[in-house]
């Protein structure tokens, strides 16, 4: 472990954090240091068996544990969790937990992110959506302070939907008596930048491997860039089952979709009612421009050449992924929190 260069992974037992974690231990080039609240998880056990991965109990918003974590590592890969935070708190964790890794010198800070949505849809707030601006706004933030005077490097790595959410959440089909899958759902006909998690991991070594080409790079990614009449007609091609996609005005998705009248953004976490901040959004608030963003087809810039060229073995496609997958529009748990919560009720 002496020669390894230490990463703290925060964000690590999730579904996003899991593979960076096993990339960078199979590399044998890097130990991690896993933030987690709690080390006694499956998620977290299972991850602690890897090798050079060890586990430190502690939370995304507690200074304290923050400055805990951040202590003697050389690199820090960073996934806060917006839908336990919250907007408001992800943007000031997001600030700090960079701030903080500055004081402790770290080398190169790696924040993972999504599409500053309100930004690329030129601030027009019809796409202020929260989980997706508050981890943009941190990511601009960082990068804007350069690469040139500081003591560290700083790389940002930007996804959009996991695929993998056509087996949990709100990308899951629903099953016909007929024995056709229907999307019945108001995206409209633009292309969505899904990428699998299988390959987060490879993207991310790369990052830490490659600190002179990724110090100051966003790293777009995406497996496949399609539109949810493509994903129906890829489910066709892949299982001989029909597959089809029914766009549908958004006030009536919201109201069959959410998980219960009222409920907050961050509802796995959050009781119905309590009293809340004035920018705590709703998860109606939250997932209207959500849905407007990703579906219009504005995040459909990734530069799939240069993906390829990082990641020469990546999945190639949406329909590679469902072969691989075995995909069959049924659910599997993908996301830590819903499994969590479901384990709780
Ligand atoms: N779903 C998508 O398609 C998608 C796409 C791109 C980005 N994202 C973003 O990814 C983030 C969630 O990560 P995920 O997708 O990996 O979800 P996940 O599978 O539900 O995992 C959540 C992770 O956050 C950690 N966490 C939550 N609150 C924490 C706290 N207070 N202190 C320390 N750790 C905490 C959990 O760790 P412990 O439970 O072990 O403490 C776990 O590692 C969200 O911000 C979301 O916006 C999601």
């Amino acid at each position: 472990m002496a020669n390894l260069k230490l990463i703290l992974v925060i964000g690590g037992t999730g579904a996003q954090g899991s593979p960076v974690v096993k990339a960078l231990s199979e590399s044998g080039r890097y130990a991690v240091r896993l933030l987690t609240r709690n080390t006694a998880s499956d998620h977290a056990k299972k991850l602690a068996e890897l090798p050079n991965v060890t586990l430190q109990r502690g939370s995304q918003d507690s200074q304290k544990d923050l400055h805990a974590a951040f202590t003697g590592v050389y690199g820090a890969w960073v996934n806060l969790d917006g839908f336990t935070l919250g907007e408001k708190n992800e943007l000031f964790y997001g600030v700090r937990a960079y701030e903080i890794a500055r004081h402790h010198g770290v080398k190169h800070y790696v924040f993972a992110k999504i599409d500053y949505g309100l930004r690329q849809a030129g601030w027009d707030e019809q796409y202020h959506c929260g989980h997706n601006d508050a981890k943009g706004r941190v990511g601009d933030l960082i990068l804007s302070h350069g690469q040139s005077h500081s003591g560290m490097m700083t790389s940002v790595f930007t996804t959009g939907p996991y695929m993998d959410m056509l087996f949990d959440g709100m990308f899951v089909p629903e099953e016909q008596s007929d024995g056709s899958f229907v999307w019945e759902n108001p995206a409209a006909d633009g292309k969505i930048p899904l990428i699998a998690l299988d390959d987060v991991g490879v993207y991310n070594l790369w990052i830490f491997d490659n600190p002179s080409e990724s110090a100051g790079l966003d790293l777009e990614v995406a497996t496949d860039q399609v539109s949810f009449a493509e994903i129906a007609a890829t489910f066709t091609k892949v299982t001989g089952k029909k597959g089809v996609h029914k766009r549908v005005p958004l006030e009536d998705y919201l109201a069959k979709a959410e998980p219960y009248p009222g409920a907050y953004s961050n509802w796995t976490v959050t009781e119905p009612g309590v009293p809340r901040d004035e920018s705590f959004m709703t998860w109606r608030e939250n997932f209207t421009p959500w849905w407007r963003y990703w579906s219009e087809g504005h995040a459909a810039t990734r530069d799939m050449a240069l993906l390829d060229r990082i990641h020469g073995s990546r999945i190639p496609s949406l329909e590679a992924w469902m072969k691989a997958k075995n995909y069959d529009g049924r659910s599997r748990s993908v996301l830590k929190s819903i499994q969590d919560l479901k384990e709780k009720m």
